[in-house]
Order: C-alpha cells, then sequence, then structure tokens
C-alpha cells in the first residue's frame, strides 16, 4: 500500500506511513490563472491510502481531484479526518441543503474512514464502506498523562456525552454532562447544573471547537463551581478568528487537540488509530 497525503493532511499523513512502513506518494499542486486547481498523483497508482482533511471548500476540491487520479487503483481507501460540512446534517427550513448528505455523496471509494464524524447518519452517504474511527481514548490517556489534580472529563451537551465517556473509560476518571441550547451561529447557552468540581481539575470536551461559543459558555458557567483548573479539549480544532485567544482570555489553562486538523493545539495524534483501522 502506498499513501498519499493531502494538502491538509500532510503532518497526518507522514506519521501513517511512518507507523505502517509504507512509501509516501509525491503529489504536484498547481494552480491555473483562472484559479482551479491541478493535481497529479506521481508514482505508481496500486494499492492507494489517501488521507486529506476536508475543513475548506478547497480541500474538499483536492480530496475529489485526489480520489479521481487514483482511478486505475486495485484499491483505494480514503481517511478523511475532518468531514466539513457535517454539521449541516438536516434540515431546519424548507429548500435548505443538507450539505453534510451534498458532499459525503461526492466520495467514492472502496473504503472511507471517519474521526469522530460530528454524526454517524452521515456514513451511509458515502459510497464505499465507511466507518467511524473513535479518538476519544487517545485525547482521554493525553488527559491522564497530565498528572491532573482529581480530574472529571465534562461535555457540555448530550452530542458529546459518548465522547465524554469514551475518553474517561478505563482511566478512572469521572465524567458527565450539561445541555446545550444554541441560540445562533456562534451564541449558546448552557443549563446550569451542579457539578462536584469544587478544587478539582476539569477538562471540558467536545467533538470540535468552532467559535469556541460552545467552551466559552461552558468554562462561565463551570467558573461559578469553583474548579481548580480548566482544560478544553476536541478532537478537531476547527478554532476559526479568534477562537484560541478567547478561550486564553476565558481562563482555559490548556487547548487539547488531535491532528485530525493540523494546529499548533494538536497534542494527540490520530495515526496510531489509523494505522491500527487499516491493518
Ligand atoms: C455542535 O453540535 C458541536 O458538537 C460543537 O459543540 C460546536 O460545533 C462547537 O462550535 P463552537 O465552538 O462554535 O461553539
Amino acid at each position: 500500500m502506498k499513501i498519499v497525503g493531502g494538502p491538509a493532511s500532510q503532518l497526518l499523513a507522514s506519521r501513517v506511513a511512518s507507523i505502517l512502513g509504507c512509501e509516501l506518494l509525491g503529489v504536484e499542486y498547481k494552480r491555473f490563472p483562472d484559479g482551479e486547481s491541478y493535481v497529479r498523483v506521481l508514482g505508481d497508482i496500486d494499492d492507494i491510502l489517501i488521507i486529506q482533511s476536508a475543513v475548506t471548500d478547497g480541500d474538499w476540491v483536492r480530496l475529489l481531484q485526489l480520489i479521481d487520479a487514483c482511478e486505475e487503483a486495485k484499491r483505494v481507501r480514503v481517511v478523511i479526518p475532518y468531514v466539513g460540512y457535517a454539521r449541516q446534517d438536516s434540515r431546519s427550513h424548507p429548500g435548505e441543503a443538507i450539505s453534510a448528505r451534498a458532499v459525503a455523496k461526492t466520495v467514492h471509494a472502496d473504503e472511507i474512514f471517519t474521526v469522530n464524524i460530528h454524526n454517524q447518519s452521515i456514513l451511509k452517504y458515502f459510497s464505499g464502506n465507511a466507518r467511524d474511527l473513535d479518538a476519544a481514548p487517545f485525547i482521554g490517556r493525553y488527559v491522564s498523562s497530565l498528572g491532573l489534580n482529581n480530574p472529571i472529563i465534562i461535555a457540555p451537551d448530550d452530542g458529546a456525552k459518548a465522547l465524554a465517556e469514551s475518553a474517561a473509560s478505563n482511566l478512572g476518571i469521572d465524567f458527565d454532562v450539561l445541555e446545550k441550547k444554541r441560540l445562533s451561529g456562534d451564541k449558546v447557552e448552557i443549563k446550569a447544573k451542579h457539578l462536584d468540581v469544587a478544587d478539582r481539575d476539569v477538562v471540558i470536551i467536545d467533538d470540535m471547537i468552532s467559535t469556541s461559543g460552545t467552551m466559552i459558555e461552558t468554562i462561565g458557567l463551570l467558573r461559578r463551581q469553583k474548579p481548580s483548573d480548566i482544560y478544553v479539549a476536541c478532537v478537531h480544532p476547527v478554532l476559526v478568528r479568534d477562537a484560541v485567544g478567547r478561550l486564553f482570555q476565558t481562563g482555559a489553562k490548556k487547548i487539547i487537540a488531535t491532528d485530525t486538523i493540523e494546529k499548533g493545539v494538536s497534542v494527540v495524534s490520530v495515526a496510531p488509530l489509523i494505522a491500527e483501522a487499516l491493518k
């Protein structure tokens, strides 16, 4: 098997290649004068693994170009560590696009892997056998390695409950869940609930941090209950605009994230998770 690392997942692809002892194929990327992108995979295209997160529209196009470039291969497997548009997974008003479905339908491969996709129901729209991998135990192990003071992992809403449970499992760490209501694109309201966090280190976990509105609201609520330090953790560090600065201003001690999106806060690698799934 040979690995093609897309432009959004260069580090991750090289980490997976190094764990599996596979060759990384070179790719030529160019842009035409009108802005259209050009992709050419260099080398022997036979049994191929493409790794490319789809954070931006351009990333989606590059992913489709890479899959198409490998059309002749006897097997093409695709890892999309971060599936952008996954939050648009249902219709709230008539005429709205279910964008998660629209983009997933364009991906055709023998096998498709995602990591903590926002909603597992999206997997059925991919053309190919699709499977979601869970990075939460890796985040849990990292949290455990920090030697925190009687830590508790907290999910801001029910959607992140499984993540908190999975991160805490087998580590003897407590977890709990809050209740969130989204008011607008960057405003959320989290319901107060008494939790046993006084003098304990708290780790708030979510599948992704985008504007950081959810985390900031959760930090504000928890601080009233006098915890020690507050850490924020996510699988996908989307971190738009001034999300990082706002998190630190609000009192987060550290941001813990994985390399599904390669950022400075990506201290946990999902490469071993992907490598294990491919074996
Ligand atoms: C929402 O359902 C997700 O799980 C995250 O809670 C949300 O997308 C985080 O976005 P933001 O950082 O903008 O609050």
